[in-house]
């Protein structure tokens, strides 16, 4: 963490970690989203930038918000340029916008000479809270080899909710962290028994939660009708906090299939809008199942629950491809032993993540 220009960071440090927010940061930063920015766009913006349905797509009710999406900011810190002023500059705003024009000035002020600040601080800098600035608060933490010590020596030590600063990491997070700082794979998302969720990464831990849906199901199985389904099925696990591709890219996860996934020269695509896997190799992509018409969702919802994986949904019983003709369930047996019992039951063994089946392990499984 660096000082601000002109303040005594171990006074700072030692000292000022009060409940209140200290004022030493004026000269930095003369303008900021808390004390100026805030209340103003929300006289004279929120009207139309809020809610469900936002005009232009944009909200101006938070400050992360206000800084636009993240692929495309409306503001760039230190950017007279930024779309955020020429949208509402006396000399081009538009005639929605001219009413509003006289926000120019002070907005000018924030983005230009206060680098977007969120508040006037002096403990940190402006941009803790900007994603694009170096300064955002993540960076300080990766700075510190992903070490949360320093932080829960003012935010609360060790479960950072609130601590002498008086700011709850917990309000945007879910952190469960060790006295000493040193995260494990469970600290941000996660249980005790797996870093996979739930909880997710904002501590939802419903199924009807994108970040929850159905990864338990996968791992340890609701209706056992698999081995466990590994991580590495659908995203690129990282050895440890500060591996490649894990923090460094900006939320949602990513979704990278490997593996069984990809069996059989699946090409599976998750849509996130939907929610929805559509050829995954186990739920009937690849060659031999998508050649099958008897079968009746293949095309699973990750927030559904069981419904999206009942008896017939990847393929049907019996597929409608030519071995099959005139075969009735529950008469598989005879030339599929390994994976059903002669009642019909999918084959076991195992338990948790130790478990292991024929039955979607990649390969059609026929005779002894
Ligand atoms: C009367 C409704 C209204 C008010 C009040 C209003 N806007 Fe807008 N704003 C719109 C509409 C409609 C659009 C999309 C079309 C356009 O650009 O005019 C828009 C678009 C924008 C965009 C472009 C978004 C993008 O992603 O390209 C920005 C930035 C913006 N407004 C900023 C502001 C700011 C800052 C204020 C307050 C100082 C404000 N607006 C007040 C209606 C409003
Ligand atoms: C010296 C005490 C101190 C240390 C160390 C510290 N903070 Fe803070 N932090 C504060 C105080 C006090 C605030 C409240 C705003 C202010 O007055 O600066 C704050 C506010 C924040 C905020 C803004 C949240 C909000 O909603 O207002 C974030 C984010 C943050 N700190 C992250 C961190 C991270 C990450 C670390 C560890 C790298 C850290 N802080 C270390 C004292 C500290
Ligand atoms: C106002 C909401 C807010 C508060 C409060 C907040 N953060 Fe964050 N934090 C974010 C956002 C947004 C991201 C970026 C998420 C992304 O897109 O990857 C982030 C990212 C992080 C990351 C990178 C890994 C991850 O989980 O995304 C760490 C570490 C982190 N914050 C630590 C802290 C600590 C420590 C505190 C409290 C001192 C804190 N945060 C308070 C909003 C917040
Ligand atoms: C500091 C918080 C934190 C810790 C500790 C952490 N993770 Fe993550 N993890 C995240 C965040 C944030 C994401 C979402 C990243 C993104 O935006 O792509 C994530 C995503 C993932 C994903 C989904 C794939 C991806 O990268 O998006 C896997 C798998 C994962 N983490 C495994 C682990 C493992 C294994 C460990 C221990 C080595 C671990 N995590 C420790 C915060 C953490
Ligand atoms: C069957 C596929 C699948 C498997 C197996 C799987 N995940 Fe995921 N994971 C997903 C999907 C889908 C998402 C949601 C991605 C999104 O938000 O766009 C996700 C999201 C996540 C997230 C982000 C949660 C959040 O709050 O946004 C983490 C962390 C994660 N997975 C970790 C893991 C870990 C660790 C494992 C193994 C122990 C695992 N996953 C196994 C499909 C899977
Ligand atoms: C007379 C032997 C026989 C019986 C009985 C039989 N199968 Fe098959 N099954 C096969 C053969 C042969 C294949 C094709 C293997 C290959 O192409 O590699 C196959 C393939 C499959 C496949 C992979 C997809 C496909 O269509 O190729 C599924 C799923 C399947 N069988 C399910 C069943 C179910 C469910 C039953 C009971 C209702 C059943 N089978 C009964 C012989 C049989
Ligand atoms: C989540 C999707 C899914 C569901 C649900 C499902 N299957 Fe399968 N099944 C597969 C896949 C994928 C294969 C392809 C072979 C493999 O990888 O084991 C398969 C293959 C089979 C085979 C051929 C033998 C083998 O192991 O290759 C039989 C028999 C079978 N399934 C029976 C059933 C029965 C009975 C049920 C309901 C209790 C069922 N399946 C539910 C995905 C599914």
């Amino acid at each position: 963490m660096r000082a601000l220009p002109g303040v005594l960071v171990v006074a700072a440090a030692l000292g000022s970690c009060s409940e209140g927010r200290p004022r030493q940061g004026e000269l930095a930063n003369p303008v900021s989203w808390e004390e100026e920015i805030g209340p103003l766009f929300a006289a004279s913006c929120n009207s139309c930038h809020s809610g469900a349905a936002p005009a232009g797509n944009y909200r101006t009710t938070s400050y992360l918000d206000a800084l636009g999406p993240y692929a495309a900011p409306v503001a760039t810190a230190g950017d007279p340029d930024s779309p955020l002023l020429a949208t509402i500059d006396p000399a081009h705003a538009d005639a929605v916008h001219q009413p509003v024009s006289g926000a120019f000035s002070q907005a000018k002020a924030w983005v230009v000479d206060g680098k977007l600040s969120f508040f006037r601080s002096g403990t940190h800098e402006g941009g803790i809270l900007n994603p694009h600035d170096p300064q955002f608060h993540s960076n300080l933490v990766k700075a510190d080899g992903w070490n949360f010590s320093r932080c829960q020596g003012c935010h609360g030590d060790p479960d950072l909710s609130g601590g002498k600063a008086g700011v709850s990491c917990q309000e945007c997070h879910s952190f469960q962290l060790p006295s000493g700082g040193a995260p494990t794979c469970v600290s941000c998302h996660g249980s005790a028994q797996s870093p996979a969720p739930p909880r997710d990464l904002a501590g939802n831990t419903a199924s009807s939660a994108l970040g929850v849906g159905a990864h338990q199901p996968h791992l340890f199985g609701k209706t056992v009708i698999s081995g466990a389904i590994a991580c590495s099925a659908c995203h690129l696990v990282p050895t440890e906090v500060g591996s490649p591709g894990h923090l460094e890219i900006p939320l949602p996860a990513e979704v990278t299939f490997s593996g069984l996934a990809l069996a059989d020269g699946a090409a599976p695509v998750w849509d996130r809008n939907t929610a929805t896997c559509s050829a995954t190799y186990c739920h009937g992509g690849g060659a031999k199942l998508s050649a099958d018409t008897a079968a009746h969702l293949q095309k699973p919802v990750w927030t559904g629950g069981t419904a999206q994986a009942f008896c017939g949904a990847c393929h049907g019983i019996p597929p409608s491809t030519p071995p099959h003709s005139g075969i009735t369930f529950p008469n598989c047996a005879g030339c599929h032993p390994r994976t059903l019992t002669p009642e019909g039951t999918i084959i076991v063994s195992g338990t948790g993540d130790a478990r292991t089946s024929f039955h979607i392990n990649g390969a059609i499984d026929v005779g002894p």
